[in-house]
This record gives structure tokens, C-alpha cells and sequence, in this order.
């Protein structure tokens, strides 16, 4: 199921219209796939991850999208465009729902592309939003991650600015084990239900460094100040221009906010977690979810029966030595 691209905003008008969606990264850890294809492209069942992302800007009211593209910048771009050549043969065809498949992308919102001319880290991909951006605050969504469709996720956050203004970050808490994996934010309360006061920000910290178990992930809405900060914000951890080190010197000056977020959240950049995305979001889809829920069943079943191993027989395991 699609986020719904309807506008889920009430209230008075939000001062937020634009997002940013960063998608210039080299993907390194889903080599050879993302050789040639950008890792936002990539197929979540039927869409591109970017596809899910973009859907979700446009259901929480944010109809102008910047996508910060790196060396493949062709693809991402054609997929949010017209395919005349294509439209016309469907239509030729009667074959209606495809034809609004393939158009449903260009309609969610304007698209605009600006390239990232090298992947100097995710603070560089959101200056080079600057331009574009002006100097209204802004959503950042990275292309890569994925929020459960029926979330509100990123109209929590639009409120939370419109009310205190300033910056606000997605938290999610994680294992201790794994918050070396995250940018990572220390908190103190700020009265309300699942809401913080982000007083410090550490990319990546070791455990024991880590001044809590609050990961940041991929959605901001950010006070354009943040461009000012990132223009002189140096190479940080593993030598890229950090967005956390931008926002650690906003967090220092207490303007910006933290939303808790405890539902589903896939990082299709990773390869198992693109797997466990692929699946579930498929056993989810009213078109697919059912055949595709009892053939898993079955499979698994299968595995339990041997021991987890798989159902191939070793002698007909072409990579069996
Ligand atoms: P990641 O760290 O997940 O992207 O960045 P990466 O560098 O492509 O990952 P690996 O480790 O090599 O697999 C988070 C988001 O920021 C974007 C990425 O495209 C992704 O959406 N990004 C990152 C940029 O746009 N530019 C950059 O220079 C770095």
C-alpha cells in the first residue's frame, strides 16, 4: 500500500513547501547493483525506494521536490518525467492502470533536479539545496529511507516546527550495540508527548561514547541557518561534510527539536534490510500480499524442516564446492 499522496495537513497554512530529497551517495554497500543505477532506484516491490519517498513529501503537503543526484542523475530524472513513447502504447493498449502507474510520479509534486558535482558527505548534498531552498525552512527526506507508509511521521515534525520553529530531527531509539551506526542525539524533555529538546549531536559515536540511544534518521525539517553553518562546516567523520556536525553547532544554540518515532523504517541502502523491505511491504500489498504471504509460509516452513539450511540439495547447489 502507497502513502496517500492527499495532503494530511490541517491547520493554518505551514511555512514549509519545499523538500529536499539527497540521492547522490556512491552506494558502496550495494555494489555491483548500484554500479550503473543510483541505490534510490533500486525496486521496492514494484516502485523505486525514491518513488515511497516522494509520495510521502507529497502526503504531508510538500508539493516542490529538489533531488540532489550525483553521477546518475538520468535515471532518477526520467522517472519522475513524462514517458511519451510509453504512455502512448498503453493507451493504444486500454491498459489504463499501468498508464497510471507510470504517470502517478510526475504528478506527485514538482520535481527539480540539481546535481552534487562530487559526494563530498550529506551537509554538502543539502547546501547545494541553498539556491533552491531560499530562506523558508525545509524538509530533508534521504532517498534511501523508507518510513512506514501510514505514518505521520513527517507531519509530527512539520507541527513541531510551525509551533517552536528552528530544526527538527527524526529519533528512533535503537540498541545500544547499534547506535555507532547513527548520528546520535542527547535529549532533555520538553513537555510534550514524544517530543525532545536536542541539546548535543555525535555522528556515529562509539557505545560508550554515546550520550544516548537516540538515532537520528532520515528526516529533518531544518532552519535555513543550517546553510550559513554547513559553509563552514569541515570535513568531519570518514573525511565528508556531516549534516550532524552542522546541527550539533544549531543543537548548541537550543533551537532545535526531536521527534520520537517508534514505527517501521527500512534502510533499502543496506542489503539485508532492503531484503526484510522487499518482503514485507509486498506481504502488505492487497494485490500481492496474499499469494505472496502463503508462498513464504510455505518457504519457511521448508527452512525449519531443514534445519535452515537450504531447500537445494548440495549436489545441485551450483556454488557448492
Ligand atoms: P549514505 O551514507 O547512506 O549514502 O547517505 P552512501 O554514501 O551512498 O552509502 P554507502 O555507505 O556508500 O552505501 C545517506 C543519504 O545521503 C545521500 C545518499 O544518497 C543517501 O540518500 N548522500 C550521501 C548524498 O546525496 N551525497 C553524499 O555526498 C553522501
Amino acid at each position: 500500500m502507497i502513502a496517500s499522496p492527499t495532503p494530511t495537513t490541517t491547520g493554518p497554512a505551514r511555512a514549509v513547501r519545499k523538500a529536499v530529497v539527497p540521492a547522490a551517495g556512491l552506494g558502496t554497500r550495494f555494489l555491483p547493483a548500484t554500479k550503473a543505477t543510483p541505490k534510490e532506484m533500486l525496486p521496492v516491490v514494484d516502485k523505486p525506494a525514491i518513488q515511497y519517498v516522494v509520495e510521502e513529501a507529497a502526503a504531508a503537503g510538500l508539493d516542490d521536490v529538489l533531488m540532489i543526484t550525483g553521477r546518475h542523475k538520468r535515471a532518477i530524472e526520467d522517472h519522475f518525467d513524462n514517458a511519451l513513447e510509453l504512455e502512448q502504447t498503453l493507451a493504444a493498449k486500454g491498459d489504463t492502470v499501468r498508464l497510471d502507474a507510470i504517470r502517478d510520479p510526475a504528478r506527485l509534486a514538482a520535481v527539480h533536479h540539481i546535481r552534487q558535482g562530487e559526494p563530498l558527505g550529506l551537509g554538502h548534498a543539502v547546501l547545494c539545496a541553498r539556491r533552491h531552498v531560499g530562506d523558508q525552512p525545509f524538509a530533508v527526506l534521504l532517498g534511501d529511507d523508507l518510513i512506514g507508509p501510514r505514518e505521520t511521521l513527517l507531519s509530527r515534525m512539520l507541527d513541531v516546527q510551525g509551533r517552536h520553529g528552528g530544526s527538527v530531527v527524526a529519533l528512533m531509539e535503537v540498541p545500544e550495540d547499534q547506535i555507532h551506526l547513527y548520528g546520535c542525539a542527547a535529549v532533555a524533555p520538553s513537555g510534550e508527548d514524544g517530543v525532545v529538546r536536542v541539546t548535543g549531536l555525535v555522528e556515529k559515536p562509539a557505545p560508550e561514547r554515546a550520550p544516548s540511544r537516540y538515532a537520528v534518521i532520515g528526516r529533518y525539517v531544518l532552519d535555513p541557518a543550517v546553510f550559513g553553518v554547513l559553509e563552514r562546516t569541515p570535513p568531519g567523520r570518514g573525511g565528508e561534510i556531516q549534516l550532524t556536525d552542522a546541527l550539533q553547532e544549531l543543537a548548541a544554540d537550543g533551537t532545535v527539536h526531536g521527534v520520537v518515532f517508534d514505527g517501521p523504517r527500512y534502510d533499502t541502502g543496506d542489503k539485508g534490510e532492503y531484503l526484510r523491505t522487499v518482503v514485507r511491504l509486498a506481504c502488505e500489498r492487497p494485490d500481492l500480499g496474499p499469494a505472496f504471504t502463503s508462498w513464504l509460509k510455505e518457504f519457511v516452513a521448508g527452512l525449519e524442516d531443514t534445519g535452515g539450511r537450504s531447500v537445494t540439495r548440495d549436489s545441485e547447489d551450483p556454488l557448492a564446492a
